[in-house]
């Protein structure tokens, strides 16, 4: 699944997951974009100790002008783009809380985040893609949409929006040559759930439910990611992949 050659963005990639997904496509011989409102200079200085190459633009993908400015800096310093994760979100620090003390500000932004992020990226970068002849877009949801988690009503329902637009824009791009699927961890040991007051406990709970018994860390993901970055995917679109030690079965 060797990725040499090809220009990868992701988005959120500043530390957590998204910085496993960028550190693991330099690895396999992608030049990386690191697109996040946070600084990505220590992914980028992680890439590039271990040889490969990277570039850090400030982002904030809910903004249709910074989403397109991110993809334009991305082609004129690669000199095109091949994948795009969209993994940035608001995920860290979201608030546990009963549906009914969900602000309607908290619920727009939620959305603009999660969802028109990931819509603005995927609209920014087909242009692109369609240069190249082909394109990967992988969508980062969530196997919590499967379960239906409470008390994280907004979160819940942006990551099955993912899953939904995934489908669909699947159907719009394949002419193209553009795959467009989505992964969808379980509960995952990034740093913002170590930190999380009740999600780093209910880790403990989720381990049960599970066919192979322990956490789910970063890395679990980083070899679903590749595949679908990969040629070893070009007949794989519109697909929904848990990658959740077998929680749920989809
Ligand atoms: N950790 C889990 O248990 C888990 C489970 C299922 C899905 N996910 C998903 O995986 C992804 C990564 O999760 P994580 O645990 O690393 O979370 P995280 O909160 O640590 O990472 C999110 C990243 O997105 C960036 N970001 C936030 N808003 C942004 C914006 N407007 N523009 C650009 N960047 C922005 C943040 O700065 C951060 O670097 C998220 O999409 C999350 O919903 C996580």
């Amino acid at each position: 699944m060797s990725l040499q050659g090809k220009v990868a963005i992701v988005t959120g990639a500043a530390g957590g997951i998204g910085q496993a997904y960028a550190k693991a496509l330099a690895a396999a011989g992608a030049s990386v974009v690191v697109a996040d409102i946070k600084d990505g200079g220590a992914t980028v200085a992680a890439i590039t100790a271990a040889g490969g190459l990277a570039l850090a633009l400030a982002c904030d993908v809910s903004d249709e002008t910074s989403s397109q400015a991110m993809v334009r800096q991305a082609v004129d310093h690669f000199g095109g783009v091949d994948v795009l994760v969209n993994n940035a979100a608001m995920f860290a620090g979201v608030a546990v809380k009963p549906f009914d003390l969900i602000s309607v500000e908290e619920w727009d932004h939620m959305m603009a985040v999660n969802v028109r992020g990931t819509f603005l990226c995927c609209r920014a970068v087909v242009p692109a893609m369609r240069e190249r002849g082909k394109g990967k877009i992988i969508n980062v949801s969530s196997s919590t949409i499967l379960y239906g988690t409470p008390l994280l009503l907004h979160y819940v329902t942006s990551k099955g929006a993912v899953m939904a637009l995934t489908r669909a824009l699947a159907r719009e791009v394949g002419r193209w040559n553009i795959c467009v699927n989505s992964i969808a961890p379980g509960i995952t040991l990034s740093d913002a759930v170590k930190e999380h007051p009740r999600m780093a406990k209910w880790d403990a709970a989720v381990v049960q439910s599970r066919c192979i018994r322990r956490s789910e860390f970063p890395e679990d993901l980083t070899g679903t990611i590749l595949y679908l970055a990969s040629d070893a995917s070009d007949f794989v679109t519109g697909q929904f992949i848990t990658v959740d030690g077998g929680t749920s079965m989809h």
